[in-house]
């Protein structure tokens, strides 16, 4: 049985974690720009322009919050990796990220977003190790399953659960262009939303 679209509202976009609302619980969406975060919530939501997308990586540009009829939230973040944003906007965003990440303290699971067909890259494999060097709990999800020939995608997937360090088949592999494994994908994000925040160490 199909999961129904998530009902997601936008709630509102800001530049820093103090001026968010409070929320139950939250979910992170992170990955490099471009690759598909912003597309990803508008799948689930299957609307076409609730989060801003576009080809040239940089469109989302702050924290922007997204709520469930029942207050549960998902938060678009800016992505990394972004040569085409002015410097002078791009040097906030890793405090600004990082100031998020490590000060939501409703956060459930941070999403990390890896593109199927380039593959964890250099500085997804740091973000990845960062999460993980904070305790941030990451659950991994490889988008643009549409763009890696089928012949190729059963190397690609052990190559990508490898070189992320978590074990094969662990990954979710979705297409926000094509529909696939959305259903999924929501399934999962609603049972990521229901996890009790991890404990942090003293
Ligand atoms: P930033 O906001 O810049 O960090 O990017 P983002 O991660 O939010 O990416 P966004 O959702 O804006 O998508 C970037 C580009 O990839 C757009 O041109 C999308 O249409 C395209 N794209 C996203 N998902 C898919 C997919 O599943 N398949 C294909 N082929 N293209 C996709
Ligand atoms: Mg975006």
């Amino acid at each position: 049985m199909g999961v129904a679209p998530l009902q997601l509202r936008f709630v509102l976009s800001a530049p820093d974690v103090a001026e968010l609302p409070p929320t139950e619980a939250e979910l992170a969406i992170v990955g490099r720009s471009n690759v598909g975060k912003s597309s990803v919530i508008n799948a689930l939501a299957n609307r076409r322009d609730l989060a801003k997308t576009s080809k040239t990586p940089g469109r989302t540009q702050l924290l922007n919050l997204f709520a469930l009829p029942d207050g549960r939230t998902l938060m678009d973040l800016p992505g990394y990796g972004f040569a085409e944003v002015p410097a002078k906007v791009r040097a906030r965003w890793p405090a600004m990220i990082e100031g998020y990440l490590l000060g939501r303290e409703q956060l459930r699971a941070v999403v990390v977003l890896i593109d199927a067909a380039v593959g964890p890259t250099a500085n997804d494999l740091e973000t990845l190790g960062w999460l993980r060097a904070h305790d941030l709990p990451v659950q991994l999800v490889a988008t643009k399953h549409d763009k890696v020939k089928p012949s190729k995608r059963e190397a690609r997937r052990a190559e990508l659960c490898d070189r992320c360090g978590v074990p094969r088949g662990d990954v979710l592999w979705v297409s926000s262009a094509k529909g696939v494994g959305i259903d999924e994908l929501r399934r999962r994000v609603l049972g990521w939303l229901d996890e009790p925040v991890q404990p942090t160490l003293p």
